[in-house]
C-alpha cells in the first residue's frame, strides 16, 4: 500500500517526503484554506510536486461537468501531471468519462460507499477515494466500505486504485492496509504517529549507551 500525504502543508509535506516514504500529496479546498491565504495556489501546488514528485491531485471546484472540465483543462496547462479530482456528483461523472477518454488520470473523491466507488471506476476513474474518518464520525464502518470495495474489486479484476482517504489513526492505515487498499492518503501527523513506538526509542538509547560504554573503556 503506498503511502500519500493528505494535506497543502508544505513544511510537512517537505519533512514526510525527506523521508523517503511518501510517492504523493493529495489536496483539496478545506486543505488548501488552511494555508496562508496570501500564498499563490498555483505556486504551491507545483512546489509541492517538485518536492514530492509523484502523485498530486487538485479539486476542482465546479459543479457542472463544463465547469470542471474548463477548470481540468485549465490546471493542465499549467500542471500538465496533475491528477483532476472530482467530486463524486453525477456532472461529476460525466466529466470524469470525457477525461478518461481523453487519457487524463482522475481522482474520484468524496465517496463513502463500495458502490459509489465501482460507479466511480466505471465511468473511467484512475483512482476512487473512500472517506473513512467521515464514516466513523456518523458511527458507520469506514473500514468495512474499504473491505468492502477492495472485495469486489479482487471479484471483478478492476483497475482504478484505491485511496483509503479521512485516515483519522494508525489503527485506520493498519486495517486499510491489511483489507487491500492500494493507497492511504494520510494526515502528516498521523504518519508520524505511525512511525512512533517507544521500543525503538528505548532500543536505540541503549544501544548507543552501550556503544558509548564501549568506547570510554577503550580510551
Ligand atoms: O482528502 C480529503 C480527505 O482525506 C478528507 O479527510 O479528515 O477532512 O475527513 P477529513
Amino acid at each position: 500500500m503506498e503511502l500519500y500525504v493528505d494535506s497543502a502543508n508544505l513544511k510537512d509535506i517537505k519533512h514526510a517526503a525527506s523521508l523517503g516514504f511518501i510517492s504523493g500529496v493529495t489536496t483539496n479546498p478545506t486543505l488548501l484554506a488552511r494555508e496562508d491565504p496570501s500564498l499563490d495556489i498555483r505556486a504551491l501546488i507545483l512546489d509541492i510536486h517538485r518536492t514530492v514528485g509523484g502523485h498530486v491531485s487538485v479539486e476542482v471546484v465546479s459543479t457542472d461537468t463544463s465547469g470542471m472540465l474548463r477548470e481540468a483543462n485549465e490546471i493542465l496547462e499549467w500542471f500538465p501531471e496533475a491528477t483532476i479530482k472530482i467530486p463524486f456528483i453525477p456532472e461529476g461523472l460525466s466529466a470524469v468519462r470525457e477525461l478518461a477518454n481523453n487519457g487524463i488520470p482522475t481522482n474520484v473523491t468524496l465517496m463513502f460507499t463500495p458502490l459509489q466507488a465501482l460507479i466511480a471506476a466505471n465511468a473511467g476513474a484512475t483512482y476512487v477515494s473512500l472517506f473513512i474518518g467521515r464514516l466513523d464520525d456518523i458511527t458507520t464502518d469506514g473500514v468495512k466500505a474499504i473491505e468492502e470495495t477492495c472485495e469486489i474489486w479482487d471479484v471483478h479484476g478492476l483497475e482504478a486504485l484505491i485511496i483509503a482517504a479521512s485516515i483519522r489513526h494508525p489503527m485506520h492505515l493498519l486495517a486499510v492496509a491489511k483489507a487491500g487498499a492500494h493507497i492511504a492518503t494520510t494526515p502528516y501527523n498521523v504518519l508520524m504517529q505511525a512511525m512512533k513506538h517507544p521500543l525503538t526509542d528505548a532500543g536505540l538509547a541503549a544501544f548507543l549507551r552501550d556503544h558509548q560504554k564501549m568506547v570510554s573503556a577503550k580510551t
